[in-house]
């Protein structure tokens, strides 16, 4: 027998997150604030209109101007502890959060500044709030192979308490992926672990790439994996995570006109290990319980199937075995104490 799966039970399932952004978290009235403190100019001061956008091009010069805010350590912690504060609200748990230090070192934000006020204020969220929060830095794909080692190179130097590892983002089409081997081999010589955004608007054999030439442990939305029978038959294999984000390829990729219509669903069912995430909260408005509501409806999802969903980023995460084993215990017991609250039998 399955049960029912409703709004309220689901924004409180606790919840892990694995592809979340700092810079995309940010809210809109932040970023308005922080831009008029800075004397940068955005194209709208309306915090309803700031964040519109129709492709990841467009989504990605928004992005930037979100990043020309950011200016000082404390911007970086105030966004860092404010996704945080989201996070929590939506029941996220344990988050990997990327951040992006290529955006604003080209406008002469020291790469030192960044981390400085990201590794603050997530500190600060794990002391103050119920989260636990690590970070990945992401590089810039477009700025090419030289940036992704200098990245690297900063990343290997980082405090491995919080820093887990590297991965990248921004623009896929028209981008070599297999040029960033050299970045992903010193990365994995140092300890590092490996993701990319790969098949978010860009071909399956960027996924490919990701798994078979630059070593990456998961790949950061996967949209396009079951265009390739073989390599999702050895994703399944291997466990290899996809973090998939089903309303940003939807709003941000526009490469699926609705959440019904992406293929997580059957994803899942070939037995991918594909994980349920926001990406970019505060640019879309739409949090992971959100997103966990969407996925519900959108596939007729039970509570236990999105149950299931959450522990399976506890399987997907970069925590060590006695850390998910710890995690694991702790949702079993959430669900059971939720379950109990709503009237509803306990999960077999
Ligand atoms: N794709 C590419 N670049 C990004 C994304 C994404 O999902 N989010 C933030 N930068
Ligand atoms: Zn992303």
């Amino acid at each position: 027998m399955t049960t029912p799966a409703t709004e309220s039970h689901l924004r409180r399932l606790p919840k892990v997150e694995l592809h979340c952004h700092v810079e995309g978290a940010a809210r809109a009235t932040t970023i308005l604030e922080l831009a008029a403190r800075h004397g940068v100019s955005l194209p709208s001061v309306d915090p309803d209109e700031l964040f519109a956008f129709t492709d990841l091009n467009q989504f990605l010069s928004i992005y930037d101007v979100i990043c020309a805010s950011l200016r000082t350590a404390d911007d970086f912690h105030r966004i860092a502890y404010e996704a945080c504060e989201d996070g929590v609200a939506a029941g996220v748990r344990y988050r990997e959060m990327f951040f992006s230090p290529g955006f604003v070192i080209r406008l002469g934000v020291p790469v030192q500044t960044v981390w400085e006020g990201v590794s603050a204020g997530v500190r600060d969220a794990n002391h103050d709030l119920d989260i636990e929060c690590r970070l990945i830095l992401d590089f810039d794909k477009p700025t090419g192979p030289a940036h992704a080692l200098e990245m690297v190179d900063v990343a290997a130097r980082l405090d491995r308490d919080l820093l887990l590892g590297i991965g990248a983002d921004s623009v896929e089409r028209g981008i070599d992926h297999r040029a960033f081997a050299a970045a992903f081999a010193a990365a994995a010589h140092e300890g590092l672990h490996r993701t990319i955004h790969a098949g978010e608007d860009g071909p399956a054999d960027n996924i490919a790439a990701a798994v078979h030439e630059l070593g990456c442990e998961r790949v950061d939305h996967g949209f396009r994996l079951l265009d390739d029978p073989e390599l999702t038959a050895e994703i399944v294999d291997r466990r290899i995570p996809l973090t998939v984000c089903p309303t940003s390829n939807v709003v941000i990729a526009n490469v699926v006109p609705d959440v019904a219509s992406h293929p997580l669903a059957e994803q899942r069912r070939r037995g991918v290990l594909a994980t349920v995430n926001s990406d970019d909260p505060g640019m879309m408005r739409a949090d992971l319980a959100d997103e966990y509501v969407a996925v519900a409806a959108a596939y007729g999802y039970p509570l236990e199937e999105m149950e299931q969903i959450s522990l399976d980023g506890i399987e997907a995460s970069w925590l060590p075995d006695d850390g998910k084993a710890a995690l694991r215990s702790r949702f079993v017991a959430e669900f059971a104490a939720l379950r109990a609250e709503h009237g509803l039998p306990a999960r077999r």
